[in-house]
């Protein structure tokens, strides 16, 4: 059995270039993993099976896990199964990449029960057939992503952030949150693009998604939330991708009972082990 590690990613800043042919939209986004993380158990058995210990969570095919292992056997031609249990903390809906870190993670550990017939390389760009998000896990943990968001371009760890990542009740739903956007015009990236993160961490104006407006638009108590973190003191309160969820840094408070509030740090990889 091998008990791995999947975290959450935070896209600190996120703009949305423009819609593409195939339906999706071309994105440019700094993307980081944190410590707000489940865990998989994963075992090789005779066939596949996926228990949750957040019953909510449906645990059929298109559990990105499971689809993740049918992916692994796909493309290696290997017949085995993969029993996987999922020790769930990242709130789902939330915009904090937990199925698409599942599948990442489900991935490299079946990889690794076989031997690492495989290199990460390939399981990096297989995996994103089923998934924008999941290609970057594959990455130290900070990343500048384009494309869909499955062009990785990994990056240096940035300067050790702690924050607080906040989620009201309610979840949303990527396709509809892209469905609302409305980026008239799109965001622009100057020419050449190019940014200091560690630099520019500092600034408040660096933090950024373009997917904030039509997530307020389809829950307008998002920008009230947003409002109250900072007027509590928190000086940076940023959506994570489709939202729900926001990440602040400084010193605030969460004084709402109806958010769900977790303290958790930036996190980095080194290379050849998982998170
Ligand atoms: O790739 P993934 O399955 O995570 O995407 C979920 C949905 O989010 C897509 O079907 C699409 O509606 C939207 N999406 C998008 N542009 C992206 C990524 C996702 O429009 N770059």
């Amino acid at each position: 059995m091998l008990r791995v590690f999947s975290p959450s990613k935070l896209n600190l800043f996120l703009k949305v270039l423009g819609k593409r042919e195939d339906g999706y939209h071309e994105l440019a986004s700094l993307f980081q993993a944190t410590t707000l993380g489940d865990f998989l158990e994963c075992t090789l058995s005779d066939t596949d099976n996926l228990t949750c210990s957040d019953l909510s969570l449906p645990v059929n095919e298109n559990n990105l896990i499971l689809k993740a292992a049918q992916l692994y056997r796909k493309k290696t031609g290997i017949k085995i199964g993969l029993k996987v249990h999922l020790d769930k903390k990242i709130p789902i809906q939330a915009g904090l990449g937990g199925g698409s870190s599942n599948a990442a993670t489900t991935l490299w550990a079946f990889n690794q029960l076989l031997g690492q017939p495989v290199t990460e390389q390939e399981l990096q760009k297989w995996s994103a057939e089923i998934g924008s998000d999941i290609p970057f896990f594959f990455s130290q943990g900070t990343a500048y992503c384009t494309g869909r968001g499955e062009n990785v371009n990994c990056l240096p760890p940035l300067k050790t952030q702690k924050c607080w990542i906040v989620k009201p009740h309610f979840g949303l739903s990527t396709p509809e949150i892209f469905k609302k956007l409305q980026a008239n015009p799109y965001s622009v990236l100057e020419n050449p693009f190019s940014f200091n993160p560690n630099g520019d961490l500092n600034k408040t104006s660096f933090y950024f998604n373009d997917l904030e407006k039509p997530a307020f638009e389809i829950q307008p108590t998002l920008l009230d939330i947003k409002n109250e973190l900072l007027e509590s003191g928190f000086e940076t309160v940023m959506m994570t991708g489709s939202g729900s969820a926001f990440f602040c840094f400084g010193q605030g408070k969460i004084k709402r009972s109806d958010l769900l509030a977790f303290e958790a740090q930036f996190l980095n990889r080194p290379l050849n082990t998982w998170y």
